[in-house]
This record gives structure tokens, C-alpha cells and sequence, in this order.
């Protein structure tokens, strides 16, 4: 995933804590694979909040397909089976440049906010 996520990546050591968090039985969340032709393809990670309305039940952390597998139809599909997969609202985090905007935007995904972090 790290390989994948590029250039919009995180460290390793936090998308191990999104997958380790979204099998947490106290907190929880889904992983979906593809494997298409034998080879792993596409993951799709959602972290559960807990909370709902003004927080968002879901947060859709990870996004990704194999850069060999792209421009099929795979992301927006695994978005799609993410959605059905997950009761509630949805947020998630994309940077300004990243094409994949567009992806989220066809399947009715809204900006709200601009998001801003105080970091330590
Ligand atoms: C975003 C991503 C999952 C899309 O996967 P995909 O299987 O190619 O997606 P689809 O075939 O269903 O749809 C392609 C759409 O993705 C968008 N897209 C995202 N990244 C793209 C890229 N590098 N090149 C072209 N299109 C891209 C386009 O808007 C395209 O929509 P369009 O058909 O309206 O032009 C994939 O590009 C990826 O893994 N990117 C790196 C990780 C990332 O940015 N994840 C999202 C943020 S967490």
C-alpha cells in the first residue's frame, strides 16, 4: 500500500495503525481486497468513528489500485462496494492536486471544508 499510495503516501507506521485500528473489534472498520487475474489489485480501507452527523460515521483512510490495474474501473468500484459495505456519512482526505478527486466527485462525494491541522 505504501508503494501504491504514492506520491500520496503516509509513513508505514500509520497505515499499519489505520489497518490495525479497522480490525479492532472495540473500534473497527473494513478492509476490501481485489485480486483480479491471480494478483493482488486494489484496497480500500474505512476506519469506523464511532460518531455520527457531525462527525462523520466512516472515514474512508486508503484508496488504492495497482499502478498496472488503473484507468479500469477497480477504484471506483471499490469505492462503490465501500459504500454499500458501511452504514452512515462518509469523510475523507484527498489532497488538493490529486486527480483522484475526480473519482470521488463522480460518485457524489462533496467538499465541505477546508480541513486544517494543528500538528505536535
Ligand atoms: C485513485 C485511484 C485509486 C483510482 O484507481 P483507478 O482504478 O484507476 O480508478 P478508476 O479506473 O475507477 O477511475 C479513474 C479515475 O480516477 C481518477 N484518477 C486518480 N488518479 C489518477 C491518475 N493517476 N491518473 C488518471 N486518473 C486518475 C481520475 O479522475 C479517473 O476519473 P475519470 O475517468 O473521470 O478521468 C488510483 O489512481 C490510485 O491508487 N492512486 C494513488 C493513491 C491515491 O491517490 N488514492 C486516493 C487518495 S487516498
Amino acid at each position: 500500500m505504501h508503494v501504491w499510495l504514492q506520491p500520496y503516501t503516509d509513513r508505514t507506521a500509520d497505515i499499519r495503525r489505520c489497518l490495525q485500528y479497522a480490525m479492532d473489534r472495540k473500534r473497527g472498520g473494513r478492509i476490501l481486497l481485489v485480486r483480479l487475474h491471480g494478483e493482488w489489485s486494489g484496497v480500500a480501507v474505512v476506519n469506523f468513528t464511532g460518531m455520527k452527523g457531525y462527525i462523520p460515521a466512516n472515514v474512508l483512510v486508503y484508496l488504492t489500485v495497482n499502478p498496472a490495474a488503473r484507468g479500469q474501473g477497480l477504484g471506483t468500484e471499490l469505492t462503490q462496494r465501500v459504500l454499500r459495505a458501511c452504514p452512515g456519512d462518509f469523510k475523507l482526505h484527498v489532497e488538493y492536486d490529486n486527480p483522484a478527486r475526480r473519482l470521488y466527485e463522480r460518485l457524489g462525494f462533496r467538499t465541505k471544508y477546508a480541513e486544517y491541522r494543528f500538528q505536535r
